[in-house]
């Protein structure tokens, strides 16, 4: 993990590394008007903090923000919003591929496929996710199924090139582990969706900050937007 002397952080996986290495970084975003125009790119913002407006909330607008002005069509969906039941490990969807249980998922899960970018948003609670975000996580089991049982979702190289996975998060305490707990579930979510889980933006210590410095942590988190965005557009304009 590399931490900035703002105390920020931007974590790569090794996936990442080889991906976005110096011979393939994105060239700036002046010269890359004429694909701003010309490639869509959806992305899908699903927020687990209960909290509205609060630390979350912060980063995850500056970063779609940031990912906006590149041209991205961004939703957010906030998971206190919606209702929805907890997986009952039934294990039908072992068998079918399916979920049983028919809510506000089932249309969610629906579009999560269709996105771009898929980000999963929540503060560290109790070491990890929060129950909303863990509760939607669980509930794309019938995901796993499909790939791994009924071996009916399948996602090819051309899809994994580009469709990315990110992780916002903030905590109360800046230790140099607060998010270890949280990444290996947010990645289960990603394998599962078919999203290559390739960044994190993430905001450690966030309750003792100064009006400046959240000020700082809204910025930067702007331009992850803007860089993130900026390479997938380059990775399809490319494959
Ligand atoms: C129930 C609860 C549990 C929390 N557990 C932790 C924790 O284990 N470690 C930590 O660093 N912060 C913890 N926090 C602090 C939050 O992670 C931090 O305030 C976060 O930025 C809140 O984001 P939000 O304003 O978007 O909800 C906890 C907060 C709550 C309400």
């Amino acid at each position: 993990m590399s931490c900035y002397s703002n105390g920020f952080c931007r974590d790569k996986n090794i996936v990442c590394r080889l991906l976005f290495s110096k011979a393939r970084l994105p060239k700036p975003f002046i010269s890359l008007h004429a694909n701003i125009t010309t490639v869509h790119m959806k992305i899908i913002a699903i927020q687990g903090s209960p909290r509205k407006n609060g630390n979350t909330d912060l980063v995850l607008d500056a970063f779609l923000s940031g990912a906006g002005d590149l041209g991205a069509e961004c939703e957010k969906i906030y998971l206190r919003d919606i209702e929805f039941k907890n997986c009952r490990g039934c294990n039908a969807c072992h068998k079918t591929g399916d979920c049983v249980i028919k809510d506000a998922l089932t249309e969610l899960f629906a579009k999560v496929l269709k996105a771009d970018i898929l980000v999963l948003a929540s503060p560290i609670y109790s070491m990890t996710v929060t129950a909303e975000m863990k509760g939607f996580i669980d509930r794309g089991q019938f995901l796993w199924a499909q790939k791994f049982l009924t071996k009916t979702l399948e996602f090819d190289d051309r899809h994994l090139a580009t469709h990315t996975g990110v992780f916002i998060s903030t905590s109360g305490q800046d230790l140099p582990t607060i998010f270890d707990a949280a990444r290996p579930v947010v990645k289960a979510f990603f394998n599962d969706s078919g999203f290559v889980y390739r960044e994190n933006v993430l905001f450690p210590g966030m309750d003792k900050k100064s009006q400046s410095e959240r000020d700082e942590a809204a910025a930067f988190a702007s331009g992850e937007g803007r860089r993130i965005a900026n390479a997938l557009i380059t990775l399809k304009g490319n494959v």
